[in-house]
């Protein structure tokens, strides 16, 4: 193996560079956690390619000597330390990616960190990985965590397998035990699809099998890690693929020039090509190909360019550019697999952004097919997904967006999820194929609309939307409202959780899943009375905030009215109004909320009632009057 340093020097920077362009790349993720050595073999990945700068070398021998649990010898994981404490203190971002470069080939490895609940830094840092490092722990063999990195390597299109077997030294070198492992790794693996599974005896420490081949295991007749990566077979770009360019930027210098820039994130485009704007159909002809290094006649996938078009056609970022014989789907749902990673689990009927190249728009599980058991891989039959969990939905974004599928085009197909609360990212997904039915629903636009039923009511339409635990006066304030209201020629409605789960929500209960969907239902119907012109009293535990921000999202701006009935739970307990409390404290009701289920008070209620000391009907007069007011 030919590090680096040792190649013969080029004469100048400019050839360097040179050089080290017209190398072929090799993007490839380690998975495992630390405890297998991870931190350990990229810092012997990086340190005998000769890839560590001198003065990190020098922190690293003495930190070595004071910290490291390697005797003598250099700890590599701590090269790697620093970089998760900064993880840790949530500074950088969660995948690093390091470079490093043979004489045959450059690497980019996305390290990311590798305990259970990091599925989602391997989601993020993989999507553009050729090849996958599986690390096992020789003494440990196969866990549940390398099935599960196996099976999502798989779900993100990662072609070949390594299986580090690693710590080799600690079980005395010994054939039998890797053959072992290697030998159940193969069995389960082997359906995923993968181009090549390579197994390798190594141990990171001692730098047996990584860049060198080892002495002390005769047996093993098979490449170094390094070697492995530098001849591994590389899928050579398909520019057979459809054309595809997410704009990522317009620029307009001045006023004759606009140019959409972005990378091409499949297939090849050329001067005097016809391109389709994905979304609004407008097609166009690419007049001009502009790069920082002059004009081309044409560029392929992986490339960044500014195209110039011959027609002034609209165009924004966050558009996608295509090929107009070949054009991307648009549709509005859509079947996709689902990796979660958040400790908070994934809710049918929950409202999210979604987040493709191209857009961010609402979104929503609108039903959970499967998931996956990641040791059988079989389909189980779920309600929602917890953490780390896979499976297969179908979701609703609010508007249609532009994609492929992910087996055609991972930059396209590939999309997000965040909580609209926190912000963090709570999954990631490969977009399977659209769904044609339900696409081809449109809303049929009427003549008489929301302005014109609610002037002949002479009134402006509102939901009151009233939370708070069961017993707290909810149903009892809004009886009292709507009293108010229709004595003063008021066209109302009162949508009252109990009421609601007798027909429409019949076939709802009380676990979390089910609330979410009891309370979208509800803001649906709320809404289609709004639209009727009504002012709507919806009175319904609702005790979750995400859904009353759905519910919310539903309504123009000042429509929906959040009033807290803010009862504190021991008083609601004393009340006891229907003796559930007196039930679900025995253990006799389950999920019941406030005991054994949580209620998420609101922040910034518009109302914020506090009950003690009040009687109802004052509470009442009080919306009664911030409507008058509004
Ligand atoms: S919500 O949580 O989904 O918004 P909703 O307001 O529709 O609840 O229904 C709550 C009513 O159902 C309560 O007032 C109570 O009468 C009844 N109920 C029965 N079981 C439960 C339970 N486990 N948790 C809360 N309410 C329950």
């Amino acid at each position: 193996m030919t590090a680096l340093a040792s190649s013969v020097a080029p004469d100048t920077l400019q050839d360097y560079l040179a050089e080290q362009e017209a190398k072929p790349l090799l993007r490839f993720i380690t998975c495992g956690s630390v405890d297998d050595g991870k931190s350990t073999l990229i810092g012997r990945l990086l340190y005998d390619t000769k890839l560590i700068f001198d003065d990190q070398l020098a922190t690293l021998e003495r930190d070595s000597a004071r910290h490291g649990t390697a005797g003598e010898e250099i700890d590599f994981a701590l090269l790697l330390d620093g970089l998760e404490a900064e993880r840790e203190q949530g500074i950088t971002i969660d995948v690093a990616y390091r470079y490093f470069a043979t004489a045959e080939r450059r690497f980019i490895v996305a390290d990311s960190p590798g305990h259970e609940e990091y599925t989602r830094n391997m989601a993020t840092g993989a999507s553009t990985a050729d090849l996958a490092v599986v690390l096992v722990d020789a003494r440990q063999g196969i866990l549940r965590q390398t099935r599960r990195h196996a099976y999502i390597a798989s779900l993100l299109g990662i072609r070949h397998i390594v299986l580090a077997v690693n710590k080799i030294d600690l079980v005395g070198y010994d054939e039998a035990v890797f053959a072992d492992i290697a030998g159940e790794f193969r069995r389960f693996a082997g359906d995923l699809g993968f181009a090549t599974i390579t197994p390798i005896p190594m141990s990171a420490r001692h730098g047996d099998n990584v860049t060198t081949n080892s002495a002390r295991m005769p047996w093993y007749a098979g490449p170094t890690l390094l070697g492995h990566l530098e001849t591994v077979q590389l899928a050579g770009e398909d520019l057979g693929r459809p054309f595809r360019m997410p704009v990522q930027l317009v620029t307009r210098p001045d006023q004759d020039f606009r140019g959409f820039a972005g990378q091409i994130a499949s297939g090849r485009i050329a001067v005097g090509d016809s391109i389709v704007v994905a979304k609004s159909g407008r097609t166009s002809v690419v007049k001009a190909l502009v790069t920082a290094d002059g004009d081309l006649s044409s560029a392929s996938e992986g490339q960044a360019v500014t195209i110039v078009l011959s027609d002034e056609i609209d165009i924004s970022r966050g558009d996608m550019l295509a090929t107009p014989n070949d054009r991307p789907q648009l549709a509005d749902q859509f079947m996709a697999h689902l990796v979660w990673f958040s400790t908070e689990p994934m809710m049918p009927g929950r409202s999210y952004i979604l987040r493709t190249e191209t857009d961010s728009i609402s979104a929503t599980v609108t039903g959970l097919k499967y998931q996956v058991d990641i040791n059988t891989f079989s389909h189980e039959a779920a309600k929602s997904l917890h953490m780390n969990e896979i499976g297969v939905c179908n979701i609703a974004t609010q508007a249609p967006i532009a994609f492929d599928s992910y087996k055609d085009n991972r930059t396209t197909g590939n999309f997000v999820l965040i909580d609209r609360l926190t912000n963090a990212t709570v999954g990631a997904g490969m977009i399977d194929h659209p769904l044609r039915r339900a696409t081809n629903v449109q809303w049929q636009a009427l003549d008489i609309d929301q302005n014109a039923r609610a002037a002949l009511k002479h009134q402006k339409p509102a939901v009151l939307w009233l939370t708070g635990y069961s017993g707290a006066g909810k149903s009892t304030i809004a009886n009292m409202l709507e009293k108010l209201l229709h004595a003063s020629g008021r066209h109302t409605y009162v949508l009252d959780g109990d009421n609601v789960r007798h027909g429409l929500n019949r076939d709802l209960g009380f676990t979390p899943e089910d609330r979410v969907e009891n309370i979208r239902r509800i803001a649906e119907v709320a809404r289609l009375m709004t639209q009727a012109g009504l002012i709507v009293i919806v009175s319904a535990i609702s005790p979750f905030r995400s859904e009353r921000r759905m519910a919310r999202d539903l309504f123009s701006d000042g429509e929906f009215i959040e009033v807290f009935v803010d009862t504190p739970l021991e008083e609601c307990a004393k009340r006891d109004p229907k003796g559930l409390y007196k039930k679900a404290m025995a253990g006799e009701l389950q999920n019941f909320t406030g005991i054994s289920s949580p209620y998420e008070q609101p922040e910034a209620p518009e109302i914020h009632l506090k009950t003690a000391g009040h009687d109802p009907g004052e509470l009442a007069a009080q919306i009664e009057q911030y409507l008058a007011g509004r």
